[in-house]
């Protein structure tokens, strides 16, 4: 087959089966009609949610759902479920929830909830005749989407301001409609793309028919949500007394010595975007995990994270450390635009039951959540990286996916586990010790 003998048309018609029998025909492997079959959802009601999530589905791919209890926020405690398949990154967030629930828990604070979006148009007259027209405009603007923003009023939300924004000294004719927006528990995509989409018409109608402006060209280029919400802002927080209380494996006598430790490791990623970036991965090792797992958009958090990291001009840390002579404090400050109700939140039945898991929260105390095992996370990877290094917890963890890769069987995983337990795992060293004692068997 040429390679443009394998363009199809009509592909999304075709039945689940016939689209995995094109699969078939694509592919040597002869089991994959079984493994995508295997994927499949046993219950045709649960299978059905799945292919109505997106288009083209053959398959379900499938990543563990785990659970990391002991989190103490704000003296609640939470049982919070993540779904990532890096091995470690679940048993280091618990470990570290618990160590800082023995030292009075995390403490947590939504700073701001505000969402935006952007109609962005271009305009051919001067600004100072948009800013003539500006305030009868927004009037305009909050009326004609009274219809849409009416339930979510009720829940005390909706438009909080709207801004005309000129970048005709960067970019000719370009100027944006800015709109902050309150979204109660919802992540608001849909309601704040349709109220734009609205503006933007309203905007265009308006200008179009002005007897004094129509003689302009005014053309709404887009009118899109932006994922950066530098206002939507919650900060998680660890502090210890470092002169009454030790903090791993130091004991009192190398507490301040870790503690600087972890003070310097954070400082590197405040000034060095190499490092920030594989400080800040860590730290959304946990965010994701809880935002994939309630059923929220981690492309549209980690967008905006990474953003936020490079506000000041350059990609650095998202968490900080001071240290004094007595006190350890740790922190995090993090955009997160989530939500708790609709879209794949009541869809899901792994998502439903995250949310159950954690008493149902609103929007900011699921804000809170997350950023607290992204904390965690960040303490849990400084902590290996400064003292252990982090392929002690990795590979100890990671041996159970070698063994299984070896297809060993139970005894022969029960030997390697034990033969490895003070040893360094390597790849090839599990396999050359179980080859020896396949050998050994002979
Ligand atoms: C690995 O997934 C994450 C870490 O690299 C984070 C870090 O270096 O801080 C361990």
């Amino acid at each position: 087959m040429s390679d443009k003998s394998k363009i199809i048309s009509g592909f999304s018609k075709l039945s689940k089966q016939q689209k995995i029998d094109w699969l078939n025909s694509l592919t040597s492997h002869s089991k994959a009609d079984a493994i995508l079959k295997e994927q499949l959802a046993p219950d045709p009601k649960t299978q059905n949610i799945f292919d109505g999530l997106s288009e083209n589905v053959v398959s379900n791919f499938v990543l563990p759902f785990s659970v990391a209890p002991n989190f103490l926020i704000n003296g609640k405690s939470y049982c919070v479920p993540m779904v990532i398949e890096e091995s470690s990154v679940v048993a280091a967030a618990a470990s570290a929830a618990k160590f800082w629930a023995m030292r009075g828990g995390i403490k947590t604070e939504v700073i701001s909830t505000t969402k935006l979006g952007q109609v962005h148009f271009s305009w051919d007259g001067t600004s100072e005749e948009l800013h003539l027209i500006w305030e009868e405009l927004v009037e305009l603007f909050l009326v004609a989407t009274e219809d849409l923003t009416k339930n979510m009023r009720a829940r005390g939300g909706g438009i909080k301001k709207i801004e005309l924004k000129d970048f005709s000294h960067i970019e000719p004719d370009y100027y944006q409609i800015l709109v902050s927006f309150d979204t109660k528990d919802s992540m608001g995509a849909n309601f704040i793309n349709s109220i734009l989409e609205r503006i933007g018409d309203i905007l265009e109608d308006f200008v179009g028919s002005h007897p004094q402006l129509k003689h302009h060209n005014l053309e709404v280029i887009m009118a899109i949500l932006s994922n950066y919400t530098p206002d939507c802002i919650v900060r998680a927080s660890v502090e210890c007394r470092l002169d009454k209380e030790d903090l791993p494996h130091c004991g009192q006598s190398g507490t301040m010595a870790f503690a600087k430790k972890i003070q310097k490791a954070v400082r590197i990623a405040e000034i060095d975007p190499y490092r920030a970036t594989t400080h800040n991965k860590g730290i959304f090792n946990g965010v994701d995990a809880v935002i994939i797992a309630t059923g929220n958009d981690f492309r549209a958090v980690e967008a905006c994270g990474h953003t936020y990291a490079g506000r000041n001009g350059q990609y650095a840390s998202l968490s900080h450390c001071e240290v004094t002579e007595t006190t350890f404090k740790f922190w995090l400050d993090l955009p997160l635009a989530v939500g708790t109700v609709g879209g794949l939140t009541t869809l899901h039945p792994l998502a439903k039951l995250s949310l159950e898991l954690l008493g149902n929260p609103s929007a900011e105390e699921l804000m809170q959540i997350v950023a607290a095992t992204g904390l965690m996370q960040n303490y849990a990877a400084l902590k290996s990286l400064v003292t252990t290094g982090i392929q002690h917890g990795h590979m100890k963890m990671h041996l159970s996916n070698i063994v299984n890769h070896l297809e060993a069987s139970p005894a022969e995983t029960q030997n390697i586990l034990e033969h490895f337990q003070e040893k360094k795992v390597t790849f090839t060293a599990v396999r050359d010790y179980l080859a020896a004692i396949r050998r050994q068997k002979v």
